[in-house]
């Protein structure tokens, strides 16, 4: 549904690497359809399945463009295998990353609809309001194609994520609209910080200590 994919990704074989430029149109479906049942995605874009992943996926090729070269960006998959899911965090200092270059803003416009670019551009100023200060990784995006969720392709991509954070020594942060993620990032090492709610929707801001590198051995 929602873009081309002509196969299911092959899950026990799925590898984590970085994302190369060639692959960010892929991922865009993947992480396009990913989220379009999240609590945010409803209530933001609402309509039918295919319409929020159209929507979705212009906000993540715009979003991938900018965080290429400037922030991690992972992909799970192995050679010819479509992809499985994605990962976007920005290292200490990076967020917010800078606005995009005006046509890919108005293209962004167009593909996403003015009325939802305009909704998230709201909760985006509103979380923004409460981003920590502290220099920390900023885990911006994790998604994993809606068929194989479920099956560990997310838990690899936070591995990677996680093992990144803690050779930096640095903590980390993230925001989640889905309560069933909670407790997978607890089990990553996260904490809720706080439960507001946005559009309506309860949203978790989980942070996660700093540890040092020994402390993984
Ligand atoms: C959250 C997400 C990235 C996790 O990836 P995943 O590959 O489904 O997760 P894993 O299989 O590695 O781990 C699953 C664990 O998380 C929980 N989980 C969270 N979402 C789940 C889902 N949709 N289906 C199954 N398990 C889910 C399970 O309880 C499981 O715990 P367990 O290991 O104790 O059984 C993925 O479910 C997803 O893309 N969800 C929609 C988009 C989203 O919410 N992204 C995160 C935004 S902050």
């Amino acid at each position: 549904m929602g873009g081309p994919r002509i196969s299911t990704p092959n899950v026990t074989s799925a590898r984590v690497s970085d994302l190369e430029a060639s692959g960010l149109e892929d991922l865009a479906w993947v992480l396009a359809r990913a989220f379009r049942d999240n609590p945010l995605n409803l209530a933001v874009i609402g309509g039918s399945k295919e319409r929020r992943v159209r929507s979705n996926r212009q906000g993540m090729r715009t979003t991938l463009a900018g965080a290429l070269g400037r922030a991690m960006v992972l992909a799970a998959g192995s050679g010819s295998e479509p992809l499985a899911g994605g990962l976007v965090a920005l290292p200490p200092l990076q967020w917010p990353l800078p606005p995009p270059p005006l046509g890919l803003q108005l293209r962004t416009l167009i593909g996403q609809g003015l009325r939802v670019a305009r909704r998230w551009g709201q909760i985006f100023h509103e979380l923004g309001s409460l981003h920590p200060i502290r220099p920390h990784w900023y885990l911006a995006v994790v998604g994993v194609e809606p068929d194989v969720q479920g099956r560990g392709v997310g838990s690899e991509l936070l591995h990677h994520f996680t093992r990144q954070v803690d050779a930096d020594a640095q903590p980390a942060y993230l925001e989640t609209d889905r309560f069933e993620n909670v407790a997978l990032y607890e089990h990553f090492g996260f904490d809720v910080e706080s439960e507001i709610r946005v559009r309506g929707v309860p949203v978790w801001r989980m942070w996660r200590d700093a540890r040092s590198y020994p402390e993984q051995l």
